[in-house]
C-alpha cells in the first residue's frame, strides 16, 4: 500500500523523521523505495540534473507531468510529490489549481511550491479543494533572477523574521509541510519548534522533520554546483542502492547532516 500524508503526519507526531529524495523516472523510484525512501520528490531540478540546464526555469508542466507518470509508475509504495514549476503557481489560484490537477492526476499526492506569504492565498484555494501543499521557502532556485544567485536566505535578523512569519503564515493558509532550503539551522530550528506540521529541510540543519537531497547529488553525479550541505554518499559505499540506504539510516538515526554541512 502507498504511504499516505496521513501515515506520514503519524511518523512526525512520534517524533521521527522521515527520508525525501528527488527521483525522476521509474527505474530509480523502484530503487529508492527498496530502500525505504518515504517521499519521491519529483523535483524541478530536472531542470539541472536531467537537461543539463543552469537553472530550473524553463522546465515546463508537461516535462513534470512526463516525470511525475514515470515515478508513479515505477513505485508501489513511496508518497509522491512533484514541484509546480516555474509560472505555474504563480499568476492566481485559480491557474495554479489548474495545473496541480495535471500533476496530481499524473500520480502526485502532493504538490510543492516555492513562494512566502505571497502564495498564501494559492495554498488556501488548493487545500480547500483537496490538494496537500508543500510550501518551499528559504533558497528559492525560482527566484534567482530575484535573488541574483544561489544564496542562504535568512541570515540577517531582518530576513530572518520575515521567513519565520512566513512559514507561520503558509502553516495558517492550510500548507500540510514546509521544506526550508539553505538557511540557518539555527532559524530552521526555531520554525520546526513552532510549527505543527512537518518541516524538510535541504542546508537547514538536522533539526528539520525531515531531509530532502537531489539523488544525482547523493550519488555524487551532479558536480556542477559543489555546495556545503550535500554528502556524496558513494563515497563509503559500493552502490547505488547501498548509497541510498546508508543516506536514510544516517537521516533517521539523525547522522545526517552534520554540523559540516549546515550554515549560520
Ligand atoms: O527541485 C528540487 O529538487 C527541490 C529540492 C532541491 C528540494 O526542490
Amino acid at each position: 500500500m502507498r504511504t499516505t500524508i496521513s501515515s506520514l503526519l503519524k511518523t512526525y507526531e512520534q517524533g521521527e523523521k522521515f527520508t525525501v529524495l528527488t527521483c525522476y523516472d521509474a527505474t530509480f523510484a523502484k530503487l529508492l523505495e527498496a530502500c525505504s525512501v518515504d517521499v519521491l520528490l519529483v523535483g524541478d531540478s530536472l531542470g539541472n540534473v536531467i537537461k543539463g540546464e543552469d537553472t530550473t526555469l524553463s522546465v515546463t508542466l508537461e516535462q513534470m507531468i512526463y516525470h511525475t507518470r514515470c515515478v508513479a509508475q515505477g513505485s508501489e509504495k513511496a508518497f509522491i510529490m512533484a514541484d509546480m514549476p516555474f509560472g505555474t503557481a504563480q499568476h492566481s489560484p485559480e491557474h495554479a489549481f489548474k495545473n496541480a490537477c495535471q500533476l496530481i492526476a499524473a500520480g502526485a499526492q502532493m504538490i510543492k511550491l516555492e513562494g512566502g506569504r505571497i502564495m498564501a492565498d494559492t495554498i488556501q484555494f488548493l487545500t480547500q479543494r483537496g490538494i496537500p501543499v508543500c510550501a518551499h521557502i528559504g533558497l528559492m532556485p525560482q527566484s534567482i533572477h530575484q535573488t541574483g544567485g544561489y544564496k542562504i536566505q535568512g541570515n540577517t535578523e531582518d530576513s530572518a523574521k520575515r521567513l519565520f512569519d512566513d512559514a507561520v503564515i503558509l502553516e495558517q493558509s492550510g500548507a500540510a509541510m514546509l521544506l526550508m532550503e539553505v538557511i540557518p539551522a539555527t532559524l530552521a530550528k526555531q520554525i520546526s519548534a513552532a510549527l505543527s506540521i512537518p518541516t524538510i529541510g535541504i542546508g537547514a540543519g538536522s533539526d528539520c522533520t525531515a531531509q530532502v537531497l537531489v539523488l544525482h547529488d547523493l550519488l555524487g553525479l551532479y558536480q556542477d554546483k559543489k555546495s556545503r550541505f550535500v554528502k556524496n554518499f558513494m563515497d563509503d559505499s559500493q552502490t547505488i542502492q547501498d548509497a541510498v540506504c546508508n543516506y536514510v539510516k544516517a537521516v533517521k538515526t539523525g547522522q545526517f547532516p552534520d554540523k559540516t554541512h549546515e550554515f549560520e
